[in-house]
């Protein structure tokens, strides 16, 4: 974390978006975006993206995937500064709105939207449980849950190495296991569960993350962090390879649908 209240303060944002791509605070860019969107068609629909971020996959959805409606929710002011100067200077006013909230229930009516989005986003809100079933009341008959996020393998007590890579990361008390998302998909009423352990592809990527930080572009990054905190950042890296060797670190897709 680099400041008090905030994840993701303007520093933060510039080195990440350096790190994943313009819009992007979270791994894997448009490829990884249709890979969680696969055999889904968007065209026209309306779309809420919980954790909209800087806002690239947003306006993705409303662009290339011609969503007709998107509304993206963020807890955080810059993030959402961010994305709505990204949303006018891609034109997409009309159809993309970004609205900052207070963690909690979704504001928006009961069965008002086609598919409800998520990348790397849920693992900031701690209930689960209360989570899918807002996803659920708010989606029409027969919409999708599309999500990617970052679980733990297991449920009980973090291993010492994955309890000191989640206080470097400052992710909290927010990381579940693949099978308390399962259940809290089916409490809700979801069906056609799906989930899909991305741990093998993110191990790659994220060594590939790391010799970036640390090789010829560490210069670049320095330039939007400051020294200490890339090194800070080097050592989250650090962390987090040993845990995604390991397998305790398992980002997930997955995907549920609200039965007709
Ligand atoms: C890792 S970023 C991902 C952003 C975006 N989805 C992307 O992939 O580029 C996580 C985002 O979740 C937001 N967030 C944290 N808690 C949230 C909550 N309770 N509701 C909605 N968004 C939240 C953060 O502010 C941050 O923008």
């Amino acid at each position: 974390m680099l400041d008090d209240d905030l994840n993701y303060d303007d520093r933060h944002i510039a080195f990440l978006e350096a790190l994943w791509g313009e819009g992007f605070l979270s791994p894997g860019g448009p490829e990884e975006v249709a890979r969680i969107l696969a055999g889904l068609d968007l065209t026209g629909k309306t779309i809420v993206d919980v954790g909209s971020g800087a806002g690239g996959i947003t306006i993705a959805l409303a662009g290339q995937y011609q969503a007709g409606k998107v509304i993206g929710l963020d807890v955080e002011e810059p993030v959402c500064a961010h994305a709505r100067r990204r949303v006018a200077d891609a034109g997409l006013t009309e159809r993309v709105e970004i609205r900052q909230v207070t963690p909690g229930p979704f504001p928006l009516p009961d069965a008002s939207v086609d598919i409800v989005f998520s990348k790397d986003s849920i693992v900031h809100i701690p209930d689960k449980h209360a989570l899918a079933q807002d996803a659920f009341r708010v989606l029409r008959s027969g919409g999708w849950f599309a999500a990617s996020d970052w679980l733990i393998s297991h449920d009980g007590d973090p291993s010492p190495e994955m309890a000191a890579y989640i206080a470097q990361e400052d992710l909290g008390f927010g990381m579940a296991s693949p099978s308390r998302y399962r259940d809290a998909l089916a409490a809700a009423g979801f069906v056609d569960i799906q989930l899909t352990n991305r741990n093998p592809w993110y191990r790659d990527v994220a060594k590939e993350e790391l010799a970036r930080l640390v090789g010829p572009e560490r210069q670049k990054f320095e330039a939007t962090l400051g020294a200490e905190d890339l090194q800070g950042m080097i050592n989250t890296w650090e962390a987090m390879l040993v845990v995604l060797d390991s397998g305790e670190h398992c980002p997930h897709h997955f995907r549920a649908r609200k039965p007709h």
